[in-house]
């Protein structure tokens, strides 16, 4: 049989990485698939020749994407440019050419998914994505196919390899924030827009789309709580450790009888946990099934050939499924397109979780009892408490908290309360805090 023909958009740390593993494993990735694969067409603008082997077997370089979404000779198109535009264009002009669509694109699945999936269905082509979340990690796959039995209760996942790799680095090695984004992007971890990763935006992607195929809802980004990693002081990292806890930024996603939680943000968990030993570059996702129990995913989550394996992985299935019926493919977002729900995301108020609390306090009588007393009156337990030693020259002690879970809303009402102190110096850090307990 005549080899499927790939139109290829983006030879940069992705698309090389997808020449390189094409060119070395083409005969064993046919194998698999059923048919040999060629890339028949690229479009990039400037490529680095000297890292990509295979180039030569290329039929055609140009610097058009448009030309390769139009070339009626392809079958299939690789979309890594990532982006809004014009990649929404190019895959939906690809979708009305009848051309299958496997795309790296994060922002674009969480922002225009839904639109996208809708035409792609109309249309009866495929638009495989299982490189936009986690990038190695058959997580799609893993959540869409071999969970497929399961009522998903939650997900908790480092979703975001430069975050990871800042706060690794930052935690073991003391090094500067700037100084490791400067690693990561060197190492092509990074976005394009950096932060991206270190604001929290590039993992509310990821976690939108984990949400959707978890619990059968539309794709709504604009509806995840998000918070980066750049209000993390050296200081919590330490007094984290001590009390036996790790500060990941996590991406969770959990089904409660009101709603649905989508947040993004840094969260401390115990160390013991194996997903909190997850560290530098490496993504890991931990989902709870009814029936399975917990089950975790880890491996490289960003980088040339990672990311490849996925692309390539998608160009497999979507090989295989040229030959099946088109309304019988496994469903974009998991579930039945007909039978996706409304039920509603909740607002962070809304969210219920443990908290970590750091707060500068003056060291005298009467003033924990009034702050412990502030927060028995929101209803908040707490778990542990720690005076730290001052700062040298400093008049405040840190206080250092941890509390059982509460309603985020009346955390901010006492949070607001404490810091109207006299008492209390500044704001209050806080840090989400979950157990992950299976
Ligand atoms: N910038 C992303 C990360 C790349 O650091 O995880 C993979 O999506």
């Amino acid at each position: 049989m005549e080899a499927v023909k790939i139109g290829l958009l983006g030879l940069g740390t992705v698309g090389g990485g997808v020449v390189n593993v094409l060119t070395r494993n083409g005969r064993e990735i046919a194998r698999r698939a059923g048919r040999g694969i060629r890339i028949a067409h690229a479009a990039a603008r400037d490529y680095n020749s000297d890292a990509i082997h295979g180039l030569e077997e290329i039929g055609r370089i140009t610097e058009d994407p448009f030309e390769v979404v139009e070339d009626p000779d392809v079958d299939i198109i690789i979309e890594l440019l990532g982006g809004y535009s014009p990649a929404l264009e190019l895959v939906l002009r690809a979708i009305d050419n009848g051309k299958q669509v496997v795309t790296a694109n994060k922002a674009l699945i969480a922002r225009h998914g839904n639109e996208i999936f809708a035409a792609a269905q109309r249309r009866g082509v495929t638009v495989a994505f299982e490189a936009a979340v986690a990038g190695g990690i058959p997580i799609i796959k893993a959540l869409r196919e071999g969970l497929a039995a399961n009522h998903i209760e939650w997900i908790a996942g480092i979703i975001n390899g430069t975050s990871n790799f800042i706060l690794t680095e930052m935690r073991d090695k003391g090094r500067d924030f700037a100084d490791v984004l400067a690693e990561a992007q060197a190492r092509g971890y990074a976005e394009a827009d950096p932060t991206f990763d270190v604001e929290g935006i590039d993992a509310a992607h990821k976690l939108t789309i984990l949400g959707s195929l978890a619990f059968g809802i539309p794709l709504q980004f604009d509806k995840t709580a998000i918070e980066g990693i750049t209000q993390i002081d050296a200081l919590d990292v330490a007094y984290a450790g001590e009390l036996g806890y790790r500060i990941k930024h996590l991406g969770i996603a959990r089904r409660t009888g009101k709603g649905v939680e989508l947040r993004v943000h840094p969260t401390l968990i115990p160390a013991r946990r194996l997903i909190a030993n997850v560290e530098g570059v490496m993504n890991a996702v931990l989902v709870k099934g009814d029936a399975v129990g917990p089950t975790l995913y880890y491996g490289a989550g960003a980088g040339s050939e990672p990311t490849a394996s996925a692309v390539l992985a998608d160009v497999v299935d979507v090989v295989r499924a040229l030959t099946t019926d088109p309304e019988n493919r496994v469903p974009h977002l998991a579930f039945q397109p007909s039978q996706l729900v409304d039920t509603p995301v909740l607002p962070l108020e809304e969210v219920e979780t443990a908290y970590y609390l750091r707060m500068a306090a003056l060291d005298q009588p009467g003033v924990m009892a009034r702050i412990a007393g502030i927060l028995g009156e929101h209803g908040i337990s707490i778990e542990a408490i720690q005076q730290k030693e001052p700062e040298e020259g400093h008049t405040h002690v840190p206080l250092v908290m941890l509390t059982h879970r509460i309603r985020e809303g009346r955390m901010n009402q006492a949070i607001a309360e404490i810091e109207g102190l006299g008492t209390v110096k500044g704001k209050v850090v806080r840090i989400r805090l979950e157990h992950l307990a299976g």
